[in-house]
């Protein structure tokens, strides 16, 4: 099987996989298709692993879908230095009617001004735009009076309760267990998915999450760490309802408490 048809058969597993998300695939298919007072940049922002970049992913499928050409730039593999943004989104500025989808883009927040009042400006004739950080937007979006009403700014929220049990129905986990990982989880697609991708605990037997699944939480979630005290110090908080300091003396020794906190 050629590249295309992996690329095409991963983008449509992954369409049918998502979940709810309604109001911003709303948004973003009036976008795309051209509706009259529809915004020109959507800014998709919330916590990690809440589900942006499954947005920027159905962009760019339905983009594909109407023969719309898109220029996916993720910001983690880009240093915060505008000359390998522009590089990476040029495209968007020469093919009319081209979707610049910028994922990650946390990792170059600072750019975030030469973006709204340089880079943007420049985009082809009917390009769109969509951008999705672990951070807010800055306020001059809404305050300038012409960005506000070419600009929104889409907060994505956790899945609702409902949203969660179909996310664990659709990947096979068993109805008696979904209750526990929807608790355990708060809504986090990726919580959600990590908890249904490990086997299914022995029926009747109550599940906790496992070490792997808060390993794999941190790492995905907070990234590269100093080290491996710095590692235990966020299991222990991603563990106990507060988390104080004489509680991580007891897990972490005095030692490395004292690492922790220094
Ligand atoms: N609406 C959804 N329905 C089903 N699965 C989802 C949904 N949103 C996210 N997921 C799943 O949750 C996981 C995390 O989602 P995603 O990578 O989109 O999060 P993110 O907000 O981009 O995180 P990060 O800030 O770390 O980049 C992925 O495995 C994804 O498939
Ligand atoms: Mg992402």
């Amino acid at each position: 099987m050629g590249a295309r048809g992996l690329a095409g058969r991963l983008a449509a597993a992954r369409a049918g996989a998502l979940v709810g998300r309604e109001p911003e695939r709303a948004v973003l298919d009036r976008m795309l298709s051209g509706a009259a007072q529809a915004p020109f940049v959507a800014y998709l922002h919330g916590p990690g692993g809440i589900g942006k970049s499954s947005l920027v992913r159905y962009a760019a499928r339905q983009a594909e879908l109407t023969g719309r050409r898109v220029v996916h730039v993720d910001a983690r593999f880009l240093d915060a230095d505008p000359r390998r943004l522009e590089e990476a989104a040029a495209p968007a500025c020469t093919e009319p009617g081209t979707v610049l989808l910028i994922d990650t883009f946390e990792q170059c927040q600072p750019l975030e001004t030469w973006l709204r009042e340089t880079f943007l400006l420049r985009l082809a004739d009917h390009a769109i735009a969509v951008v999705a950080s672990r951070t807010a937007p800055d306020a001059e979006w809404s305050l300038d009076p012409g960005w506000a009403q070419l600009f929104t700014a889409l907060a994505v929220q956790p899945l609702d309760a409902a949203q969660s049990d179909a996310l664990l129905a659709a990947r096979g986990v068993p109805v008696e267990q979904r209750g526990a990982f929807v608790a355990f989880a708060g809504g986090s697609p990726l919580a959600l998915s990590l908890a249904a991708s490990v086997p299914a605990a022995a029926p009747g037997a109550p599940w906790y999450p496992t070490g792997d699944i808060l390993t794999t939480l941190v790492e995905r979630l907070v990234g590269d760490l100093p080290g491996a005290v710095h590692r235990r110090a966020l299991e222990v908080v991603a563990q106990a309802y507060v988390t104080r300091e004489p509680l991580l003396r007891k897990v972490l020794g005095d030692q490395d408490t004292n690492t922790v906190f220094s």
